[in-house]
């Protein structure tokens, strides 16, 4: 056939460009939207990768609408933050063009805590006060900054990182991420208050402690 003979033909690395670069060209972090709209049907009753669209006949206004970050988050806890989100989960409008937004909210003194963002890429911009930001690479390398409103700090995807609040009074940031889910794995909740939890066997051995230990962090930050 024809087209069998030509590709037989390309060179080895025009092949390898194809196969290798092509895909890697798009940094996006979701799939491309295939079509202009389609607002999130959070009840409908089949599982897809993301949102089955609801019927476009029923599409509103309002589903491109969000006021869920106007109030500020209640930072009574044992982090002193309030990680409010804006994800396809409460704004169905973002389904399928790989954008969300969290609003940050510190108490003086407040942690974000370690934590990672599986599917997305993030970028956040300071409103309020004064940010210690951090992340570290995959050679355990950490880049960290001390932002202050209107500055900026960027964190690969699936890399560790952190805030802290470092300024005297609140703090409040706006981080948007390209992904309508990136997810989150918070990980002092997730390696000590996982239900079931994690066995002592794998925690002692890992950060080299002793079970008292463990049962303190766990006792303090709420299991
Ligand atoms: C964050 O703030 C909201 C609104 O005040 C509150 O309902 C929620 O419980 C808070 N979350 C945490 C983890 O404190
Ligand atoms: C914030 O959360 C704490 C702890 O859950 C609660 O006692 C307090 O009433 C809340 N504050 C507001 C303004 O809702």
């Amino acid at each position: 056939m024809a087209t069998m003979i030509t590709l037989s033909r390309l060179p080895f690395f025009t092949i390898l460009f194809l196969i290798v670069l092509l895909p890697s060209a798009c940094r996006c972090a979701d799939p491309d939207p295939l079509q202009d709209l389609c607002v999130a049907d959070l009840k409908a009753s089949i599982s897809v990768n993301g949102f089955p669209c609801k019927p476009l006949q029923e599409v509103k206004s309002d589903d491109f609408f969000f006021d869920g970050l106007s109030k500020e988050g209640n930072t009574t806890n044992v982090f002193g933050t309030n990680v409010t989100s804006a994800d396809v989960r409460v704004f169905p409008g973002l389904n399928t063009h790989g954008l969300s937004v969290n609003r940050v909210d510190f108490a003086p003194g407040g942690l974000n805590p370690p934590h990672i963002h599986p599917r997305a890429s993030e970028t956040s911009v300071v409103i309020e006060g004064k940010l210690l930001v951090g992340f570290v690479t995959t050679s355990h390398v950490l880049h960290s900054k001390v932002l202050k409103a209107g500055e900026m700090f960027v964190i690969p995807r699936g890399l560790v990182h952190f805030q802290l609040n470092v300024g005297k009074g609140k703090a409040l940031f706006l981080a948007a991420f390209n992904s309508q889910e990136p997810g989150i794995v918070i990980l002092p909740t997730t390696l000590f208050v996982s239900t079931p939890s994690i066995p002592n066997a794998v925690l002692t051995k890992a950060f080299q402690i002793d079970a008292k230990v463990i049962s303190d962090i766990r006792s303090k930050l709420g299991s």
